[in-house]
């Protein structure tokens, strides 16, 4: 059972989990898709919470990689929490089938939802899954103002999104403590992109409480010495 899903029997424990650590969340773009389960065990083994999934789909982002089929695979071989970043046109036509195939916390872009933003949050806390709200580089904290109550998850990218390696966008972690403000006690603040042990402070400084980091971590030759530098 993932943390997630023993916490959803336990709420009040939850609460406590959730505030009390910053959350490391691998993004396995940059594992190597050969020997992904090997991978995930091994970031799972050097103290990772979360296992962050991006789907792409060639029309949200330049860039296309992973479907509902390997989250599923990815299912069976982890207990860690499936953290799925949708970075797809119309997430709500497969928010359900990537609910089913066992994620727990799903997250949509703004950008691609816009109109309906707030019927596809309660779809995904419908599915089960915690509802994650993402906003790209150019997009300020006033357009998401209104959904920062009823997103589990507020996840900032600190690049535009579509590759895993990209340099660290400082100004887009500045929209942190502003977002951090409007969040209930328990919400998670994640960022994307370009974290590294100096980022990652940059950003927890400012009220990150998850990190997303590709290349920092699986190209790292002691990967967990690269999970503990980032908390
Ligand atoms: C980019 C993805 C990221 C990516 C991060 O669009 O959302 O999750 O894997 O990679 P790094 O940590 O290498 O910037
Ligand atoms: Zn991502």
């Amino acid at each position: 059972m993932s943390e997630i899903e023993n916490n959803k029997i336990n709420g009040e424990k939850m609460e406590d989990k959730k505030t009390d650590k910053i959350i490391v969340a691998p993004s396995i773009l940059s594992a190597d898709f050969a020997n992904l389960e090997r991978d995930i065990k091994t970031v799972a083994k050097a103290g990772a919470e979360w296992v962050h999934i991006d789907v792409m789909d060639g029309h949200f982002v330049p860039n296309i990689t992973i479907g509902v089929p390997v989250v599923k695979s990815i299912r069976q071989i982890t207990d860690l929490t499936l953290d799925v970043h949708l970075m797809i046109e119309n997430p709500e036509k497969y928010v359900d089938a990537f609910a089913d195939a066992g994620s727990d916390i799903i997250t949509v872009h703004y950008e691609a939802t816009k109109d309906k933003t707030e019927d596809v949050l309660r779809q995904i806390k419908k599915s089960g899954c915690l509802a994650g709200l993402s906003i790209k580089p150019k997009t300020g904290v006033d357009e998401i103002k209104q959904y920062i109550g009823l997103a589990d998850l507020i996840l900032v990218m600190t690049v535009e999104p579509g590759f895993g390696g990209q340099k660290f966008m400082q100004d887009c972690a500045d929209k942190l403590p502003e977002i951090k403000a409007l969040q209930k006690e328990g919400q998670y603040l994640e960022v994307d992109g370009g974290i590294n042990a100096e980022t990652s402070k940059y950003c927890t400084k400012r009220g990150a409480n998850a990190l997303v980091a590709g290349s920092y971590v699986f190209k790292s030759d002691n990967i967990e010495e690269a999970i503990s530098s980032l908390r």
